[in-house]
């Protein structure tokens, strides 16, 4: 159970983003507290990666403020919020394909370290650097496939490493716009069961269409529609809410 009197790591409040007429964010304010999955769902178009963007920094909102791990970071660049811990949607891109797991993890650990690793050692052989790495992809259950290239992983075992760089990088808190897109039904099994346990480590806000995965994940489930929160609940909340069923869930209920 999610403790609802704890600091919320996370504090949005009175968010506003408007795109010429029209008002993709309209007052959203929601938090995320410690331990916590937060689901954010709505139908397309409500305003979810807007809200997501705004949030780590790549878009700017018009009104309202971002409190994040003590701090009004309604103003602060995306590369400062990364630093104080934002832990960035997922982002493909930031993989070195060709590198194996661990080397993809080592450099972030090295990333983050700076100077305080010698760089004149070759990487590979650097062993507080190895360790460090090795006992990231631990964390996210990948150090059997510590060898294997980013490229070679599957689909949701590259999304693991992902966050096992962004664990290497400080993050306190992770902002997930729909990480079981493209996945099969056992792909989103293993990485449901994954992101169950990454909660501990790092409260999550988790946009997803998936309903079996939000249903079996969620501490809180805040439905958004046309850029307002027209809910914030329990799954079984959520589910009983006759607004909600109406302007989203239908059947899924
Ligand atoms: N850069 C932009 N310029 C203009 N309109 C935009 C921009 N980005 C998003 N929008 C509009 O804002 C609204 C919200 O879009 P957004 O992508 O946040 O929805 P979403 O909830 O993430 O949808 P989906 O479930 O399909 O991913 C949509 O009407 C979209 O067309
Ligand atoms: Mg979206």
């Amino acid at each position: 159970m999610v403790d609802l009197a704890a600091e919320p790591v996370l504090e949005i409040t009175g968010l506003v983003k408007t795109f010429g007429a029209l008002r993709a964010t309209d007052g959203v304010t929601l938090d995320l507290r410690p331990g916590e999955i937060h689901a954010l769902i709505g139908p397309n178009g409500a305003g979810k990666s807007t809200l997501i963007h705004q949030i780590c920094g790549t878009l700017r909102q018009d009104g309202g403020t971002i409190r994040f791990a003590g701090q009004d970071i309604s103003r602060t660049g995306v590369a400062e919020r990364a630093r104080l811990g934002l832990g960035r949607t997922f982002q493909v891109s930031s993989l070195a394909p060709e590198f194996s797991a661990l080397r993809n993890v080592m450099l972030a650990v090295q990333a983050k370290a700076g100077s305080s690793f010698r760089f004149f050692k070759p990487v590979m052989r650097d062993r507080s650097l190895l360790d460090t790495a090795m006992a990231m992809l631990e964390r996210v259950g990948l150090a059997g496939r510590a060898d294997i290239a980013a490229a070679e992983l599957s689909h949701g075992e590259r999304r693991q490493l992902e966050i096992a760089i962004a664990l290497a990088l400080g993050s306190k808190a992770f902002l997930l716009d729909e990480p079981m897109a493209g996945m099969g039904p056992e792909g989103s099994k293993r990485l449901t069961g994954f992101l169950d346990g990454l909660r501990h480590q790092a409260p999550i806000l988790l946009v997803e269409h998936d309903m079996d995965a939000v249903f079996a994940l969620a501490d809180r489930i805040s439905v958004l529609v046309y850029g307002r929160v027209i809910a914030t609940g329990t799954v079984d909340e959520i589910r009983r809410d006759p607004a909600v069923r109406t302007a989203y869930l239908g059947d899924h209920a």
